[in-house]
């Protein structure tokens, strides 16, 4: 199958393309704007086609589109802290990008798979949410994510295109950009470098590994009913707190990292998906947390000039408006 797979340069599109083309011989045509979260690295020997643009922009998408059975879009803006920020990207992309490209597939007239998150359905106390449950998304991020999904679901009621929408709850695994807690907490803790914890620690997150979701999503798109949405929740849930202490000890570093800082605005406390309606697909997870954590670390620790270029370059100055400190500089070993 001929695919394009928008944002393939960034953490879940990458392994979603490097699975396709490895496992399953697709041809795969990679659109992608680069923002800082994409680089070319990420899909370093995996065989496509590479076309710099941005989903917004109607001329580029309309060339990139020839000749392809499926539009599969995991182009985003995907950190809550940046959408809290700044989120007039995240309106751009999720809104304007996810229209452009819809109307492309409606052109074209081939099947649409939109990459969701958890996060539209807002925070849950106890219980998990199933496809159902109403969206009550609470940051600039989930939010112009969720009206994504809507505007995916009218493309089905309204022009008959074949949409289908895979919701995953939070990923880990190579090739996330160090912005996100897990590779955060990883590289920090190798530098010597404080963990900063937002709150008490004890937000919930439902954690699924890359390959897992990356396989759902394949997944859904061969055997999913158009119109419809799929929830994808990792096997384990775990607070944040335990998360930082699991990676202090694969990573041999000090409890003594730890750092409460301020709490996120907004902080949802516990996301949880039910996967029932992808498992009656036939897809499971295979990775549970404590492995897949080991795999991470162990990949993060032997691939360093993959982070090296990210910790020396605009990403100090991201971390020193975030954190209120420069990267390096927490006193213990420092980097
Ligand atoms: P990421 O930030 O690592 O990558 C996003 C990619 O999209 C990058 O390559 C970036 O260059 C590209 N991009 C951004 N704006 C673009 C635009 N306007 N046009 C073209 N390309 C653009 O993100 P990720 O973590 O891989 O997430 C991918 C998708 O999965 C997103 O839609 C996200 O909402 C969803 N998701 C993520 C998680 C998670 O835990 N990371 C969980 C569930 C769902
Ligand atoms: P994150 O990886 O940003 O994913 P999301 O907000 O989409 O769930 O954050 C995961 C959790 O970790 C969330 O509860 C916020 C928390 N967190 C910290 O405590 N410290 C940090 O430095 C970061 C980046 C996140």
């Amino acid at each position: 199958m001929r695919l394009l797979v928008c944002g393939g340069a960034g953490f879940i599109g990458s392994n979603f393309v490097r699975q396709r083309v490895d496992e399953h011989g697709d041809e795969v045509v990679v659109l992608d704007k680069l923002t800082y979260a994409g680089r070319r690295e990420n899909l370093a020997g995996v065989a496509h086609t590479f076309v710099h643009g941005a989903i917004e922009d109607p001329d580029q998408v309309a060339g990139a589109i020839e000749g392809v059975q499926a539009v599969v879009n995991f182009a985003a803006e995907t950190h809550v802290d940046r959408s809290i920020a700044a989120p007039d990207a995240f309106v751009r992309t999720h809104a304007q990008g996810t229209y452009v490209l819809l109307e492309a597939a409606r052109a074209a007239g081939v099947r649409y798979l939109q990459v969701s998150t958890d996060e539209v359905y807002g925070s849950i106390a106890e219980g998990s949410f199933t496809e159902t449950s109403p969206l009550a998304p609470s940051s600039p991020y989930s939010a112009t994510k969720a009206g994504a999904d809507l505007l995916v679901s009218s493309y089905f009621h309204t022009f008959d295109l074949p949409t289908l929408i895979c919701r995953g709850s939070n990923n880990y695994g190579p090739y996330q950009y160090p912005e996100k807690l897990i590779p955060l907490m990883v590289l920090n803790a190798i530098h010597g470098d404080r963990l900063p914890v937002y709150g008490d620690g004890m937000q919930v997150r439902n954690w699924l590994f890359v390959e897992d979701f990356a396989r759902a999503i394949g997944h859904v798109l061969a055997h999913g009913r158009p119109g419809e949405a799929y929830n994808v929740g990792g096997p384990d849930e775990c607070a944040n707190l335990d998360v930082v202490r699991r990676i202090i000890e694969l990573t041999g570093g000090a409890e003594s990292l730890i750092e409460y800082v301020a709490d996120r605005p907004g902080h949802d406390r516990r996301y949880s998906l039910g996967s029932e309606k992808v498992g009656a697909l036939g897809w499971a997870a295979r990775v549970g947390f404590g492995e897949g954590l080991e795999r991470t670390v162990a990949w993060y620790r032997d691939n360093a000039p993959w982070w090296e270029p990210i910790r020396s370059g605009d990403y100090r100055a991201y971390y020193e408006r975030q954190y209120g400190r420069a990267l390096g500089a927490g006193g213990v070993s420092g980097s």
